[in-house]
């Protein structure tokens, strides 16, 4: 039977270019949106999704049933300096942070039952200290806490639930704006391979283009 894989914020971008990929590799494909039209363009399962309200991720889960692979696509970027816009912050760590911990939460028991899982953690060079931790605030903050959290679950996790987190790349998308240099589609490659790792897969990274980077 095929793999089952929810894509959050697959309706555009990256995230549509992952699960178009994704579907391509034989996945049943269940795009999380707030928005159907992209899930009917593609042929594939939608299902209503706000990752930055608790009640409409737990809705979600009541209506798809079990999942073994997650991709936690969605994000935000707001330049504003974080300390002028409390908001902004607040909206940032509820779509990267507290929604993929939400997410994760409800897709893993399934996951450990099954002895299968495979979570994509969509993180940002700019929430790299290595990297120097150089986008505006709230994101940088907010991805820094998506690696994070991906490195401490690959600890909590059993090892057949693979968790890693990536880097796409500058991309052209609406967030990426028209000038990046990469399409959605080679944005979306690294995730497409984390999220169909065989068994001997790397578990608790951080990629980009298929290597590893620091944290
Ligand atoms: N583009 C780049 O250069 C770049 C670089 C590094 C990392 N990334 C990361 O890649 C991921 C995808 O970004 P993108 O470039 O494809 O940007 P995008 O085209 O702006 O797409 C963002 C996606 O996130 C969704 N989203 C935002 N808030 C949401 C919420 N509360 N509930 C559900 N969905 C929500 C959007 O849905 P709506 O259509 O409903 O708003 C949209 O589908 C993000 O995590 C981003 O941080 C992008």
């Amino acid at each position: 039977m095929a793999r089952r894989a929810l894509i959050t914020g697959g309706n555009r971008g990256i995230g549509y270019a992952i699960a178009k990929g994704l579907k391509k590799e034989g996945l049943e494909v269940i795009i999380g949106s707030r928005n159907a039209e992209a899930a009917k363009q593609l042929d594939c399962g939608h299902v209503h999704l706000d990752v930055a309200d608790l009640r409409s991720i737990e809705q979600a889960f009541d209506d798809i049933g079990i999942i073994d692979v997650l991709v936690n696509n969605a994000g935000v970027l707001y330049e504003e300096p974080m300390l002028e816009n409390p908001a902004q912050f607040e909206q940032s760590m509820q779509v990267m942070v507290h929604g993929p911990y939400h997410l994760i939460r409800r897709a893993a028991p399934a996951m450990i039952d099954r002895q299968y899982g495979r979570i994509v953690n969509m993180s940002s060079n700019w929430g790299s200290f290595t990297e120097g931790l150089a986008g505006p605030g709230a994101y940088g903050v907010a991805k820094a806490a998506l690696n994070a959290l991906t490195l401490a679950l690959s600890r909590e996790l059993p090892s057949c639930v693979k968790i890693n987190s990536m880097c796409p790349g500058w991309v052209a998308t609406r967030m990426g704006g028209e000038t990046a240099p990469r399409t959605p589609e080679q944005g979306a490659e690294t995730g497409i391979w984390l999220a169909t790792l065989p068994e001997a897969g790397p578990n608790g990274g951080f990629f980009s283009d298929y290597h590893p980077m620091g944290w």
